[in-house]
């Protein structure tokens, strides 16, 4: 299990894992929120649903997404958690948007 330095004495900030109210030292990584809340996986893969924990901790291999506040698709390893950040396991591939995606300001005809 993954768990602070017992001497660890930094200040803590109140997020939500999974519905779940933690506190985590401040500048905490999602990715090591979701691991300091218990859980030892982060996402299941979208393809075979194989359970998926982070592995690099530094934004190479994308074994660590999750949905930070309601948007899918962050890596969890390069976001510093805020005070009231909502973090969910992902599940899956992410969900497609069934809105129209906006105009592109930098093509000509809204392209
Ligand atoms: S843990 Fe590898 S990209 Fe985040």
């Amino acid at each position: 299990m993954f768990r602070p330095r017992p001497d660890a004495t930094a200040p803590t900030i109140q997020l939500e894992v999974e519905g779940r109210v933690v506190a985590v030292p401040i500048d905490t990584t999602a990715a090591a929120a979701v691991l300091l809340a218990g859980f030892d996986d982060i996402r299941e893969s979208a393809i075979s649903g194989a359970r998926r924990g982070p592995y690099c901790m530094m934004g190479v291999c994308f074994d660590c997404l999750v949905e930070i506040d309601g948007v899918p698709n962050r890596q969890g390893c390069m976001v510093t958690v805020e005070a009231g950040m909502r973090i969910r396991r992902q599940r899956g591939p992410r969900a497609l948007s069934l809105t129209e995606p906006e105009p592109n300001p930098h093509h000509e005809g809204g392209g």
